[in-house]
């Protein structure tokens, strides 16, 4: 098995391993301390099923649970990152987030595997936030430290947010809900429950304030923290190819899908990886 860093922010590309057959202990220990070390890895030129998803999903942790989508017909596990060809709805997850940050336990990794790619465009974003951490100014993150983040999908998946009742035309098969205006707390800054390296953790969006802060000092602080959170510098951007699985660390990282595709079908299959439990 090798593994070639992005050579940016994070992110790792792995070859030399065939995820269509069952991996060893020895495998699977290697392919984690690539990820815990790079936080999203690639594996390209992988011929694989859904069946080949889900056990390599099932090799670091349970499960995750997905609200707010139908999972692909068959399968309880798996979801569809869908857009066709002619789609017009907004881009589905066009802006940063860590998955499902909004739980209680909110899933360690992400798998997606890439099925239709588009020719051109449809690049996945990451920004790491260990590194964006690490770089703050002392004022900065003296500011940020001690803040506990309230977290909520209610802007993208209650009955009236981004994907709700108004959003129409849409191929995924999310399905909004009262549900998503619940509110769950994080500390902003948390130690990484693996390796312990501390990093930001989620970002504006799934995060809508932060408790004993007022609403009109919070929003600035989230607006200013996501701008520092998404330079330049801390980027990784992905490039998709048709059989190509890629895992993040939703611990790590934020996560950004983009477009520029209008016209050609995309899709990917995505499983969660459920928290880490020592
Ligand atoms: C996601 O946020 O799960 C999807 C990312 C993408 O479509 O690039």
């Amino acid at each position: 098995m090798k593994v070639t860093p992005s050579g940016q922010a994070c992110g790792a590309e792995v070859t030399g391993i065939d995820l269509t057959l069952p991996l060893s202990s020895e495998q699977i220990e290697h392919i984690r301390i690539a990820w815990l070390k790079h936080h999203v890895l690639s594996f390209p030129d992988q011929a694989m099923d859904d069946d080949d998803l889900e056990r390599f999903t099932r090799y670091f942790g349970a499960f995750g649970h997905d609200p707010f989508f139908d999972p692909i017909e068959g399968r309880q596990h798996i979801a569809a990152i869908r857009r066709d060809a002619d789609e017009t709805s907004p881009l589905f997850a066009e802006n940063w987030h860590s998955d499902w940050s909004f739980q209680e336990h909110p899933p360690a990794g992400t798998c997606l595997l890439g099925i239709t790619i588009p020719p051109v465009g449809g690049d996945t974003l990451f920004a790491n936030q260990h590194a964006a951490l690490d770089a703050m100014l002392p004022d900065m993150r003296a500011r940020y430290e001690d803040l506990t983040a309230i977290h909520s999908a209610g802007l993208a998946y209650a009955p009236d947010g981004a994907y709700g009742e108004k959003d129409e035309g849409r191929s995924m098969a999310i399905r909004p809900d009262e549900s998503a205006r619940e509110t769950q707390t994080h500390p902003l800054v948390r130690d990484h429950p693996e390796t312990g390296r501390p990093g930001l953790f989620s970002c504006l969006g799934y995060i809508i304030g932060f408790e004993g802060v007022a609403q009109e000092e919070a929003l600035p602080l989230l607006q200013r923290l996501y701008a520092w959170q998404s330079r330049e510098e801390f980027i990784y951007r992905h490039k998709w190819q048709a059989g190509m699985l890629v895992m993040w660390d939703n611990r790590s990282v934020l996560h950004c899908a983009t477009g520029g595709y209008d016209g050609h079908d995309r899709l990917l299959h995505r499983t969660t990886i459920a928290a880490y439990q020592a």
